[in-house]
């Protein structure tokens, strides 16, 4: 393990409202990068380690990370593919076709999707001929979005390339921001470049995991270096007020164990009844409140304590136990609960890039979904558990012939 110190900050104030009331209620423990799979040769080098605390904003209502590791080392080389997620590409689809009907946009329209990946989503709007432009601060996605026929500026979002854009492209009809909100450290210079770029009539688009979702189905797990902040209606509120921008409409939507999609309008907007409505459940979720998110953080540790002896007392009878999906998530679960190689004989994956590899920190190896047909496990422990749907459905046969998954979270449960 090695304490990487100097390649990460420590907030002082929120990056929603600038306040300094912040108050720290879980800490997850120093903790490798959730995306940094291994090759065999890394595996005796010293590991980089962070530390992964969360804190609570009690002016606003944000949950952040305490300390923010530098972009740079977290994004210009990315294990995440899009495309190999089948629910993620039919996911996009379905937006791509709501946000073009919904706001009549024309063909010819500039489309910009910031952290395009590797275009999934944006193929969808060139399907009906629009202008589009990827932006893509991973040199190795960026590069093969473009040998995919999307054009992408591999680059991080901000202000100044904002203004790039424009000065070459004009504004753009349609931005999109899906799941990469809470990962960009300079939140106020990504805002400002929005609106920077955005045409007046203009829609912004994003997605983030929903912080309700996070706490009432415990899914802790989504808590890593990455992920910068856990949004709720509330502080996005606060947050586009202040760069004069109205939510049109919110939705709760199932991706990633619950996620919020936001339209937003450059200039202010009357209180839609979803945003009325959502804002009203974080209330009776006690969203505001401090003791909520300290009670998260007794039931996390209450978990990881339930879920490691469920796991030992199978490993105890002679169970053989393997992953499913090498997920970021799975890592910071594998990290926190501490199980290694004692407990998982190998992790399943169906991401060319991450077969062949080790878990961060735990060093489980990550093998083809072959080798999970070849030589199936007892009990699979559904890392990928926003997929559990699809997942317990492709397996029928495993299930059939006896294979048991584990399913970690809220509490373990076998299917
Ligand atoms: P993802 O949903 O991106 O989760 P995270 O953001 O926590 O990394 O990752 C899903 C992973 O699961 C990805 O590596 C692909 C893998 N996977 C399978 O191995 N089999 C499947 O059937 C599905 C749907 C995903
Ligand atoms: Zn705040």
């Amino acid at each position: 393990m090695r304490e990487n110190r100097g390649q990460y900050t420590t907030i002082t104030v929120c990056s929603v409202c600038r306040c300094k009331t912040l108050h720290k209620f879980l800490s997850l423990g120093p903790t490798p990068l959730a995306n940094s799979f291994l090759r065999e040769d890394q595996l005796s080098a010293p590991e980089p380690y962070y530390p992964l605390d969360v804190c609570f904003c009690s002016a606003c209502g944000l949950v952040q990370l305490v300390h923010v590791v530098a972009p740079e080392i977290l994004f210009k080389d990315y294990a995440y593919l899009t495309s190999t997620s089948k629910p993620m590409e039919a996911h996009f689809a379905r937006l791509a076709e709501e946000v073009i009907w919904r706001f009549s946009v024309p063909p010819g329209s500039l489309v910009v999707d910031i952290g395009s990946n590797d275009g999934t989503l944006l193929r969808n709007f060139q399907k009906y001929n629009m202008n589009i432009l990827g932006i893509e601060p991973a040199d190795n996605v960026a590069e093969l979005a473009m040998s995919r026929g999307i054009e992408t500026v591999n680059d991080f979002f901000d202000e100044r390339l904002a203004r790039i854009v424009f000065a070459e492209r004009g504004q753009a009809k349609v931005i999109l921001a899906t799941n990469v909100f809470a990962h960009v450290a300079d939140l106020e210079g990504f805002v400002r470049g929005v609106t920077h770029l955005l045409a007046d009539d203009g829609i912004f688009i994003i997605e983030v995991p929903y912080l309700v979702d996070m706490l009432q189905k415990l899914e802790f797990d989504t808590i890593y270096h990455e992920h910068l902040r856990y949004f709720a209606v509330r502080p996005l509120v606060t947050l586009f007020n202040r760069f004069g921008m109205g939510i049109v409409e919110v939705q709760h939507i199932g991706v990633h164990g619950g996620s919020l999609r936001v339209y937003v309008h450059k200039s202010p907007c009357s209180l839609s009844s979803s945003e009325a409505k959502l804002l009203e459940l974080e209330e009776e979720a006690k969203l505001g409140s401090l003791e909520t998110y300290q009670k998260f953080a007794e039931e996390v540790w209450w978990v990881k304590e339930a879920l490691l002896s469920f796991l030992k007392s199978l490993k105890a009878q002679g169970a053989r136990i393997a992953g499913y999906g090498a997920t970021a998530k799975g890592n910071t679960l594998l990290n926190y609960c501490k199980v290694g190689t004692n407990i998982l004989d190998y992790i399943s994956d169906t991401t060319p890039f991450k077969q062949g590899r080790y878990t961060p920190g735990m060093h489980i190896p990550v093998l083809p979904e072959s080798h999970f047909h070849e030589s199936p496990p007892d009990y699979a422990l559904l890392l990928a558990w926003n997929y559990a749907g699809k997942i317990l459905q492709n397996e029928e046969g495993y299930r059939q012939s006896g294979g048991r998954f584990i399913v970690p979270l809220p509490k373990p449960k076998l299917v």
